[in-house]
């Protein structure tokens, strides 16, 4: 910024003045212009059933006023806002055309054939949805000349998709920050690019398709990562050390899969509010040092091969609100963790594990209110909903009464076999 004691010497020429005045009487157009108006109207084209939209779409009306269409105040269309409109037909190309198109949401219709590369690697586009439709083929790979893109929220979930990811795709998607892919049929492996080209992507939603391999270990250069999300697909082999580096997860969800091992490091993501990696073949113990996730809600284990007491440092872990531990082969005794402080609690799930043996027999023998006693500890935790812990503990007989104490228990699997 120069001081206002120079500027004054530099000499304005005339035409200079006359410029300056001139801006102010330049009123900004009050219509569409007629290419950005046929660019939508060959979108309409594309459609068998549109609805309603015919009626509102004139060709002889301003573009800026038709249903679903906003613009900036310079009359060029910024958004396309047309979700849950029963659209049939497939997606024009010509939307690429729309050189000022910000936002695109056509989610929720009945659209099917390809998604134009014209629109997937558009030059303005920053918020893509097409999420809900009958999409089909796979996304192109785009050379990796292009110049970075602007686009940060691409949602392509929800459609038939098939193929692999492309990577030099990524490599030019520059400033992602949300890729949700779910529920279509990707194969190949967790794509790692957007870890290294977009340094802002925080959200990777690959669930219900079916990538393999393992997961990756490049994903440790997504430094702001929040969320990995890839369950009900078909990876396998151990959760790399270079997951753990994540500091800045916040949500692992990752179940239905083939992964394996043990997982002490996971300790390390401190920010961890959900993990889920259930429905796997996953093997080891609860880490003590599991106290350390303060953050912690949902820790859903079920259905794997751990085995172990539960660490008394779970106590610590005083967010919970969900405990999934079904179908393992934990044992040791129950009361060794302090429910006290687990005031958020609503589903806790013991179901089909080996705790039987260390409940010393005594005390369940012997009497309902030691058994009672020992469930009380729970009755501090008053937003308890759910609670299963039958088919653990062999031999010993549950109250027949209910389990006092427990305000809002909704469900409770208390068999037990003698
Ligand atoms: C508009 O888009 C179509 C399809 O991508 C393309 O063939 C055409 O040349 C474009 N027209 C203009 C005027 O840019
Ligand atoms: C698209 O529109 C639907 C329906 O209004 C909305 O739920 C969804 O969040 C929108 N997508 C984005 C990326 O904003
Ligand atoms: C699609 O995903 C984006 C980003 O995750 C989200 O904002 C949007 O709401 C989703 N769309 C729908 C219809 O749920
Ligand atoms: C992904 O999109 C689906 C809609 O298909 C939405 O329900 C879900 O919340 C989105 N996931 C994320 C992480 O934004
Ligand atoms: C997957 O997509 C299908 C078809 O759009 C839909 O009916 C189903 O609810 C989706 N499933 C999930 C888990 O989002
Ligand atoms: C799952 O991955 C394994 C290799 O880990 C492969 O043998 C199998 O064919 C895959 N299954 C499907 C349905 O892709
Ligand atoms: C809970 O955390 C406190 C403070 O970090 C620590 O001193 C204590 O040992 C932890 N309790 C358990 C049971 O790990
Ligand atoms: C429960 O929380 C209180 C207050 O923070 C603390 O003094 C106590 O040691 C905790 N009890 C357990 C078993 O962690």
């Amino acid at each position: 910024m120069q001081p206002l004691s120079h500027r004054k010497r530099i000499p304005i020429p005339f035409y200079g003045l006359a410029l300056v005045l001139l801006i102010p009487l330049v009123s900004p157009a009050n219509s569409c212009t007629e290419q950005e108006k046929s660019s939508l109207l060959q979108f309409l084209d594309g459609l068998s059933r549109d609805s309603s939209l015919t009626e509102s779409w004139r060709s002889d009306t301003d573009c800026c006023t038709w249903e679903g269409i906003t613009c900036s105040p310079d009359r060029t269309v910024t958004d396309i806002l047309l979700a849950s409109r029963g659209l049939e037909g497939s997606i024009s190309p010509f939307l690429g055309n729309l050189t000022s198109l910000l936002r695109l949401n056509l989610s929720r219709n009945l659209l099917f054939g390809g998604l134009p590369l014209e629109l997937f690697s558009a030059s303005s586009i920053i918020v893509l949805d097409v999420s809900f439709n009958r999409l089909t083929g796979g996304l192109s790979e785009l050379p990796s000349s292009t110049p970075a893109r602007p686009l940060q929220v691409l949602n392509i979930s929800s459609n038939l998709f098939t193929g692999r990811f492309p990577s030099t795709t990524w490599e030019v998607m520059k400033n992602l920050v949300v890729l949700n892919a779910s529920n279509n049929s990707f194969t190949g492996q967790i794509p790692t690019t957007p870890c290294v080209s977009a340094p802002s992507f925080a959200v990777l939603e690959l669930s219900f398709n079916q990538l393999s391999g393992n997961i990756p270990p490049g994903l440790s250069n997504c430094f702001v990562l929040k969320l990995l999300s890839a369950g009900y697909n078909n990876l396998s082999g151990t959760l790399p050390d270079e997951l753990f580096k994540i500091t800045s997860l916040e949500h692992i969800l990752l179940p239905s899969n083939w992964l394996e091992g043990a997982f002490h490091g996971i300790v390390k993501l401190t920010n961890l509010v959900t993990l889920d990696l259930g429905k796997n073949e996953l093997s080891g113990e609860i880490p003590d040092s599991i106290g350390e996730l303060k953050r912690l809600q949902e820790l859903n284990l079920d259905h794997n091969n751990m085995y172990g007491e539960l660490p008394s440092a779970l106590s610590n872990c005083t967010n919970l609100v969900t405990v999934d531990l079904h179908a393992n082969k934990f044992s040791g005794e129950l009361a060794k963790v302090n429910f006290v402080n687990l005031s958020n609690l609503k589903k806790l799930d013991l179901l089909s594990n080996d705790f039987t043996g260390t409940i010393p027999e005594s005390i369940y023998s012997c009497s309902k209110l030691t058994a009672l006693r020992t469930l009380q500890i729970l009755s501090d935790s008053r937003s308890l909903t759910t609670l299963f812990i039958g088919s653990n503990f062999l031999h010993e007989t549950m109250p027949e009464d209910g389990i006092d104490g427990f305000e809002n228990l909704q469900q409770s699997a208390d068999r037990t076999y003698t």
